[in-house]
C-alpha cells in the first residue's frame, strides 16, 4: 500500500506552513493539502516535474496567517477545491462533511471534523490510517489557538481526543505548522508528551491553559481570512506574482470571523458597491435614518431576495448595530457570494460619528 503512495511535505518559511503533496503513483492523481499562495508556482512546478495530475486542493480550515493557493491552483490546473461545509463559505467546488472520502486515483483521505481552533476545522486521515493531517487542531507538542474565528477550547479538546487520539498510536501526525523545525510526530507520542493535551490532562486543565495564552493576532488575519473564504483571490485576481494586499474593500475581520468595514468607508463607498440595509421597514424610516442609496432587504428575506444576484458583485450590509448585518454577511458567503462585508457598529455608530463631527464643527462661544 505504501509503495503506491508518493508523499512530499513542503514548507513556506514566511508563515511556517506545511503543505502536503500526496499522489497515487499508479494513476498520477494528486492532492495538495493547505497550499500557500506565494508557493503556488513551486507546487505547480513539482507537479509538472513528477508528471502528476492535481485532482484536489484542500484546506484544513480558513487560515488566518497565510493566503491559500486553492484559487490559483484551480485556475492553473483545473483541480477541484474543498473546505469544510462549516467553514462559512460557498466558494469551494465541494463542501466536505465528516466521514466523506476525498479520492485520488486508488487512494483516499477520510474527512474528520476537528473543530475548536475554528468551527470549520477538518483533519484528513489517509486510507490506511498511517498518516493524519491535522491542520491547526493538533500541532507537534501543541495545538491551534482557540481565541478567535469561533475557537472553542472545550470543543478542541474533544475533537483531538475523539478524532485524532482514537487513531492507532503509530499513525504519523503531520501538522499545519511548526515553528521549531519539527516535521512529524505520531498519535502515541502526542498522547504521551503533548504538554497541553497529553499525559492524561483533563479538559478543565486544557481550557485553563488555553484561556491564559494571551497571544497577539496574526499579522495577516485581516487580509488572509476574507481572501481565504473565496480561494485566496482578493480584488478579483489570483496571480501569485501579484501582491494580495489590495482587497476590494478595507476589510477587518471581527473576532467571530465576520468581514467588516468601517462606516466611514460605507458612507463614501463607490457606486459599484451595493448597499443593503437588513433592518425592518420601521427602523429604515426611523430616527436613526438610513444610508443614502441603500436598499431595504429585511434579514429574514435575505436568502430569497439575493438568490438571483451576481455572486461576484460587491455588497455592503447595514443594520442597527452590526449584529444582523454580520449574520447576513455569513449567510451570503455560504450561498457563494465572494465580496460581502458587514458595516461595523451599524447605524448607531454612524449617528455617533455624526454627532461627534457636529460637536467639533460647532464654533466655540
Ligand atoms: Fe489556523
Amino acid at each position: 500500500m505504501t509503495q503506491s503512495l508518493l508523499f512530499r511535505p513542503l514548507f513556506d518559511p514566511e508563515s511556517s506552513t506545511y503543505t502536503y503533496l500526496l499522489a497515487d503513483r499508479a494513476s498520477g492523481a494528486a492532492v495538495l493539502i493547505d497550499p500557500v499562495l506565494e508557493q503556488a508556482q513551486r507546487d505547480i512546478g513539482l507537479l509538472e516535474d513528477l508528471g502528476l495530475k492535481l485532482e484536489w486542493a484542500l484546506d484544513t480550515h480558513v487560515h488566518a496567517d497565510h493566503v491559500t493557493a486553492m484559487g490559483v491552483l484551480r485556475e492553473r490546473t483545473g483541480c477541484k477545491t474543498a473546505l469544510s461545509e462549516r467553514a462559512g463559505t460557498g466558494w469551494p467546488d465541494v463542501l466536505l462533511r465528516h466521514g466523506q472520502r476525498v479520492e485520488f486515483g486508488g487512494r483516499y483521505l477520510e474527512v474528520r471534523e476537528t473543530p475548536g481552533h475554528t468551527s470549520g476545522c477538518i483533519s484528513f486521515v489517509l486510507d490506511d490510517q498511517s498518516k493524519v493531517f491535522t491542520g491547526d487542531a493538533l500541532l507537534i507538542r501543541g495545538c491551534g489557538r482557540t481565541d478567535f474565528q469561533q475557537g472553542d477550547a472545550s470543543q478542541l479538546f474533544q475533537s483531538i481526543h475523539e478524532q485524532i487520539f482514537a487513531l492507532p498510536d503509530a499513525c504519523e501526525v503531520y501538522p499545519g505548522h511548526d515553528y521549531k523545525g519539527r516535521l512529524v510526530s505520531s498519535v502515541g507520542e502526542e498522547k504521551r508528551f503533548n504538554p497541553r493535551l497529553g499525559g492524561g490532562k483533563t479538559q478543565e486543565q486544557f481550557v485553563e491553559i488555553m484561556n491564559n495564552l494571551h497571544l497577539a493576532h496574526p499579522k495577516k488575519i485581516a487580509v488572509a481570512v476574507p481572501a481565504n473564504l473565496y480561494g485566496g483571490a482578493t480584488g478579483g485576481h489570483a496571480d501569485p506574482e501579484l501582491p494580495v494586499s489590495d482587497p476590494w474593500a478595507p476589510i477587518e475581520v471581527s473576532l467571530s470571523g465576520i468581514p467588516e468595514v468601517a462606516p466611514e468607508w460605507v458612507l463614501s463607498a463607490p457606486a459599484a458597491i451595493r448597499l443593503v440595509d437588513v433592518r425592518e421597514p420601521n427602523e429604515f424610516d426611523g430616527p436613526l435614518g438610513h444610508v443614502a442609496r441603500s436598499e431595504l432587504v429585511p434579514l429574514a428575506t435575505v436568502p430569497d431576495v439575493v438568490r438571483g444576484w451576481d455572486r461576484d458583485a460587491p455588497v455592503a450590509l447595514i443594520c442597527r448595530s452590526g449584529g444582523r448585518s454580520g449574520k447576513a454577511a455569513m449567510q451570503m458567503l455560504k450561498m457563494g457570494f465572494r465580496r460581502v462585508v458587514s458595516m461595523r457598529g451599524g447605524m448607531t455608530l454612524v449617528q455617533e460619528l455624526a454627532s461627534k463631527r457636529d460637536a467639533q464643527a460647532r464654533p466655540s462661544l
